[in-house]
């Protein structure tokens, strides 16, 4: 049985005090619910450190928004997969279509930035998903496809064990247009499968595929009673902890 995993992307937003405020919200609603779904929060690069420390005892694990492929050097800006374990995240997410889109991720980086994550013990939330013309030019699979064959390029069964895949589709982010849960459910289907051809039947069934993509609390319990929904990656709505934890509960 997959357990649910609700992951709050909190983007551009909050600076260290805000963050301070929402975490400690955060904290006191989901006393004793990680028992039942995985809770992940992902705040800035600059409240990472605070939040590990706020977040010890807690039932909610720290991830971080991106890291680079390189383990250091002169890449003005950028954070390696080591330092973020420093300060003790345990997840980050690859490959959002935010990064893709404004600063050019391509499925090659994304794979290299997975080793990396793999390398020093992180464990990525991969993200995958069409963009509205590729949905009405009807190539969503094709696009998915392609996206999990190259970044998971290389990739052998050990490491992929430590993966989520977070389908979320571009026309969904941030424009209050949910998939409807048949929409999602389909897609999340095609990439079980096609995770059953790449590894086997039983990594298939065991990997989380979390829906992203306006994810709200009047709409996540009919997109996460669906069969292979396992958990949302929220944005928006993780922001603010009431909001948060409507959507936790949801996934119970
Ligand atoms: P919204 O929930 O704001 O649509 O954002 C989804 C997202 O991009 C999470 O990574």
């Amino acid at each position: 049985m997959r357990k649910n995993v609700i992951a709050g992307n909190w983007k551009m937003n909050k600076d260290l005090n805000e963050s301070v405020v929402l975490i400690s919200e955060i904290i006191n609603s989901t006393k004793g619910l990680g028992s039942n779904v995985g809770i992940i929060i992902c705040p800035p690069f600059t409240s990472l450190e605070t939040a590990n420390a706020l977040l010890k005892n807690s039932d909610v694990a720290l991830g971080a928004q991106n890291m680079h492929y390189e383990s250091g050097g002169a890449y003005t800006g950028e954070i390696t997969a080591n330092m973020l374990r420093a300060v003790g995240c345990k997840y980050v997410i690859v490959g959002h279509s935010e990064r893709r889109t404004l600063f050019g991720e391509t499925n090659e980086i994304i794979n290299k930035k997975l080793k990396s994550a793999f390398n020093s013990g992180l464990y990525p939330i991969f993200c995958i998903g069409e963009t509205l013309e590729e949905r009405e030019g009807e190539i969503t699979e094709q696009v998915v496809e392609k996206q999990i064959r190259e970044g998971l390029a290389g990739i052998v069964e050990n490491d992929f064990a430590k993966i989520i895949i977070a389908y979320e589709p571009v026309w969904a982010i941030g424009t209050g247009k949910t998939a409807s849960p048949e929409q999602a459910q389909e897609v999340h289907k095609f990439i079980r499968k096609l995770i059953s051809e790449l590894y086997s039947a039983v990594l298939a069934d065991s990997v989380t595929i979390q829906y992203g993509g306006s994810v709200k609390p009047d709409n996540a319990n009919e997109l996460l009673s669906q069969p292979d929904i396992d958990g949302a990656l929220v944005g928006g709505a993780c922001l603010q902890a009431d909001s948060f934890i409507e959507i936790i509960k949801a996934a119970k």
